[in-house]
């Protein structure tokens, strides 16, 4: 039987398993003869294996995603999107504002189709200072690949409008504002979809582990309606079966981000889904500053860093790219109460393509 090219290196890959186990079992049995008390001079903690060795030998094969879309539409030939709903997501008091806007996408040659963790590209209508059309903004998709229609025709973004002082006056953000004020029926250039550093897992019975801050909900959004919402479940043939735990950081209760649909699929699937809330401007964290996610990741550090043993579970972090420093501090004290050091774990997690970061 004559065999491919293909056919000869997925035969050799196939391999890699038995050499590193091979390989692993000769240097612990060197180390052993060379250092016989090695072992016995660890404390309880630290002969737990590492969560790094268990979780290397049994190496995940990474999916495969070459069938995500790419850059369907660039920015010489974007898109034309027309607006289907513009709406805000925040309660009486809250803080700013942040409106879920929906793009009917139907119409394109080719389709512009996407799957759940990617972003697409808007550009502004209108020319910057300098007289050249504006650049273009990246946005987290809010929907699943069906959209919120379920006819798989559109695409929603969850954006916050970007305001800040600069001497003593009121500064816009140029896209941000542009899709906040955009109404139903007008047309918007769209390019992407692109990323892939957030694509969700295939099986049915991974853990997703969320932690989001403000609009970094968009893409936790589109993962959850993809477990959850019963038209949504039944029309993408994929019935969830692991553990969906979403950490979510917001300024005030009235700014949290479609906490109705979250409550809605923890009561129809408690033994699916958990949400965990931290309030910055209403809680209060145990030094008594500002709660932020990574206060809530430490206070639930033993269940966390009992899920990430599963190989089957996946960490995703979107949001404030302030937010990682804190993330990193969190994980690391939590691992260091289990013996396992953060700071070889997490590109071990990284490389396993367990670990999915997207900060803006
Ligand atoms: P701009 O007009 O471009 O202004 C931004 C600039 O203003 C900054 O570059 C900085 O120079 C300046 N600036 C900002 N803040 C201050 C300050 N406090 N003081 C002084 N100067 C300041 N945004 C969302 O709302 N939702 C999303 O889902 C989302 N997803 C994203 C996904 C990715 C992968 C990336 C990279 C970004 C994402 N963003 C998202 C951010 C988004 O792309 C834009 O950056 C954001 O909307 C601001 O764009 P703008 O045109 O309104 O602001
Ligand atoms: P705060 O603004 O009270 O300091 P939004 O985008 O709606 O403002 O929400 C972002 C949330 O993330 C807020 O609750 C904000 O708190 C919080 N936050 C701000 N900085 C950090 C940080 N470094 N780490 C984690 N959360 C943060």
């Amino acid at each position: 039987m004559a065999y491919s090219e293909a056919q000869v290196l997925a035969g050799g890959l196939a391999h890699i398993p038995i050499i590193v186990g091979i390989f692993g079992f000769i240097q612990k049995f060197i180390l052993n003869k060379t250092n016989p008390n090695k072992q016995t001079k660890k404390s309880s903690a630290q002969i737990k294996e590492p969560l790094s060795k268990p979780s290397l030998a049994k190496t995940i094969k990474k999916p495969d995603h070459s069938n995500v879309p790419v850059n369907t539409y660039r920015p010489k030939t974007p898109f034309l999107g027309k607006v289907t709903e513009n709406y805000s997501l925040l309660s009486d008091g809250a803080i700013g504002r942040v409106n879920h806007i929906t793009f009917d996408l139907s119409g394109g040659d080719p389709l512009l189709k996407y799957v759940e963790g990617q972003s697409i590209g808007i550009i502004p209508a209108g020319e910057d200072a300098k007289g050249k059309p504006h650049k273009i903004r990246l946005y987290s998709i809010a929907s699943t690949r069906h959209g919120d229609n379920f006819k798989g025709n559109t695409v929603s973004l969850c954006v916050r409008q970007l305001q800040y002082e600069k001497d003593g006056e009121t500064i816009d953000g140029v896209c941000s504002t542009y899709l906040c004020n955009i109404s139903p029926g007008e047309k918007v250039k769209i390019t992407g979809p692109v990323g892939k550093e957030m694509l969700l897992p295939d099986q049915e019975d991974a853990n997703i582990i969320m932690l989001a801050t403000g609009t970094g909900i968009a893409p936790m959004r589109a993962y959850l309606r993809r477990m959850f919402e019963p038209t949504e479940r039944e029309k993408n043939n994929w019935s969830f079966k692991g553990k969906a735990w979403l950490f979510m950081g917001a300024p005030k209760t009235a700014n949290l981000l479609y906490d109705d649909d979250f409550e809605r699929y923890k009561s129809k699937f408690p033994e699916n889904m958990r949400y965990t809330k931290a309030i910055s401007r209403e809680q209060k964290n145990t030094k008594g500053g500002r709660m932020y996610i990574q206060d809530k990741v430490l206070e639930h550090a033993e269940e966390i860093f009992a899920l990430i043993e599963n190989p089957k579970t996946h960490i995703y972090l979107c949001g404030l790219k302030g937010m990682e420093p804190g993330i990193d501090e969190a994980m690391s004290k939590a691992a260091s109460t289990k013996g396992l050091n953060w700071s070889e774990l997490r590109p071990q997690l990284k490389k396993e393509g367990r670990w999915h970061v997207e900060t803006y």
